[in-house]
This record gives structure tokens, sequence and C-alpha cells, in this order.
């Protein structure tokens, strides 16, 4: 065991949600432990791409200074409405209904929770929206032991440029033996 078992109300009420609605894809928490451990070292606009049932909202959320403000967008209606109601008295945390791009008025952002897998290739967009200094995470890679990396038989060339770009400073972490996550400073 490598971390305290218990969760902070909001992310239990978040996964509370994912439970309800059968959502799988909900942040874990070791993901969740890690962004929190990030958003406790900014200030300004945490921002979040996809945010499902609203799981790595609230991880950010129970790490970011009071002062700082975090936003995240969600496609479907819906789902937005649950994320809403639970955090609605969360002053400093604003969930959008609708595609991530409603996001850019709130740039530039101090950490970037990238959970939405085709917007990953538009490294030029997510890096303009990026505050010098700030932090790109990329969720939900497949771990590869070759360079570049392989999956299902193929480069992953989104993979590759996010840790080859001289913009950014970049890692790849091993989250579990089967999902890794990238982690990319704005120089
Ligand atoms: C992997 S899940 C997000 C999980 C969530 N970030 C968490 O921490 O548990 C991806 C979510 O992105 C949403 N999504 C897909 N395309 C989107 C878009 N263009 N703009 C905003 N959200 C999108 C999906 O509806 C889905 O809920």
């Amino acid at each position: 065991m490598s971390a305290p078992v218990e969760v902070p109300d909001l992310v239990a009420r978040t996964l509370d949600l994912s439970r309800r609605r059968g959502f799988i894809t909900s942040t874990r928490h070791e993901t969740g432990r890690l962004l929190a451990t990030l958003a406790a070292s900014r200030e300004g606009t945490l921002a979040e791409l996809g945010t499902g049932c609203g799981v790595g909202s609230a991880w950010l959320h129970s790490g970011a200074p009071k002062e700082a403000r975090i936003v995240t967008a969600e496609l479907d209606p819906e789902l937005a409405k649950d994320v809403q109601e639970i955090f609605a008295s969360a002053e400093n945390v604003t969930v959008l209904a609708g595609d991530w791009s409603a996001l850019e008025q709130y740039a530039p952002f101090s950490l970037l929770f990238v959970d939405v897998r085709d917007v990953m290739a538009d490294m030029d967009v997510l890096a303009g929206l990026l505050a010098p200094g700030g932090i790109a995470v990329l969720d939900d890679f497949v771990p590869s032991s070759f360079w570049p990396p392989i999956v299902d038989g193929q480069v992953d060339t989104v993979r590759e440029q996010w840790l080859t770009d001289e913009r950014f400073v970049a890692v790849e972490m091993l989250i579990d033996p089967d999902a890794s996550l990238i982690i990319a400073t704005r120089r």
C-alpha cells in the first residue's frame, strides 16, 4: 500500500456518480493523487479537457490552493449537469457543458489535464494554452518498452511528439503495469 485508502469527500462523490452511471474511464486513484500533488504547486487557472464524472476535477480541487480556479469541460450535457451539481458548493470550480474549446477563453493555464484522446494530437493548440512553466498531464497511454513507443504494432506518434518537442520538458510515468501518463512542462 503506497497511499492512504481514504479519498477526499468530493472525490468520493464523483466516484459514486461513476459507479451509478457505469462510467468506467474515470481517473484512477494513482493519477488522481498525482494531479492533487501537482495542483498544490500551482496558482492561477487549472483546466481539464473531458470532465467525465468529475473525478479528475475533484482531485485537482483537493490539492489546489483555495485562490486557484479550476475549469473543466464535458461534451455530454447530461453528464456535465450531474457533475455541476456535485461541485455546486465549490466556488472555485467551473464545469462547462460543451466542447473543450470553450475553455480557451480561460487560458493561460498553469496546469492542463488532457483527458480526451483525440485532442492530444493538437499539440500546437495545447502548447498555446499553457503559461510558461505550465504543466500538461496526458492520461491513458499503454506502456511500451520500445523507442519510439509501439502500440498494436504501430508507432504511437502522439506520445513520441510530446516526449521530444523542444517546447516542453517531458517524462512518461508508469501508473500501473498497464497504464502510463505523460507530464510535460512548458519551457
Ligand atoms: C476519459 S473520460 C474523462 C475522465 C475524467 N477526466 C476523470 O478524471 O475521470 C473522457 C471524457 O471526455 C468527454 N469528451 C469527449 N470529447 C470531448 C470534447 N470534444 N470536449 C469535451 N469533452 C469531451 C467524454 O464524453 C468523456 O466523458
